[in-house]
């Protein structure tokens, strides 16, 4: 007698995920889907706009603090190899804010490399590596030309009502990327090691 082997169990059509799925999108960028935070469509669509820009040179100055962690070299190597890092860390928590600000004002943030790299008014780097003066002075301008932003854009939010964009920028945004600023540019001074001149 011949034992019959029992016919495969057809797997279930539920737990298979379904892959390869696409649709429209649900919100196209520069929509405005208005959240009832008692402020006028127009007021949440300027504060979206000048956000969006934020966000863009936000990621990539994130971005070129990696880049030099990872690409720093010379004597202050250990110094800067953290510190480059606590910044980093530091702009992630901003972009996050910047971002989650864009979408409670009903907005879409821009998200993606390639995407904030057409927006972003951060000159591009080189792929190779730098000096770390030319480090610290490119990590310099990006933060001036942030603050620049942040405080261009706070006045406005403040002037058309929209105070927890300014309260971000003021509070947050501003105070942390002066600070980064201080911190940096103790880098970039010619002070004798050994002797005093
Ligand atoms: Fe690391």
């Amino acid at each position: 007698m011949t034992l019959k082997t029992p016919a495969p169990t057809p797997a279930s059509s539920k737990a298979r995920p379904h892959l390869h799925q696409h649709s429209h999108e649900t919100q196209a960028f520069g929509q405005l889907v208005k959240l009832p935070i008692a402020l006028g469509e127009q007021v949440c669509s300027g504060s979206v706009d000048l956000l969006n820009q934020l966000l863009a040179d936000t990621m990539t100055l994130r971005d070129l603090y990696k880049k030099h962690h990872w690409q720093v070299s010379g004597p202050t190597f250990n110094a800067l190899h953290l510190l480059y890092d606590k910044h980093f860390d530091e702009q992630v928590l901003l972009v996050d804010l910047i971002a989650e600000r864009i979408q409670l004002l009903g907005g879409i943030t821009l998200a993606m490399g390639a995407d904030v790299g057409e927006v972003t008014m951060i000159p591009r780097p080189p792929r190779g590596r730098e000096e770390v003066p030319v480090q610290l002075s490119r990590l310099l301008e990006a933060h001036e030309l942030i603050i620049l932003a942040t405080r261009s854009v706070a006045t406005a939010a403040a002037e058309s009502g929209d105070l927890g964009t300014n309260d971000l920028l003021a509070g947050t945004v501003l105070r942390t990327n002066e600070l980064q600023v201080w911190f940096l540019s103790e880098h970039l001074v010619a002070m004798p090691l050994v002797k005093a001149t």
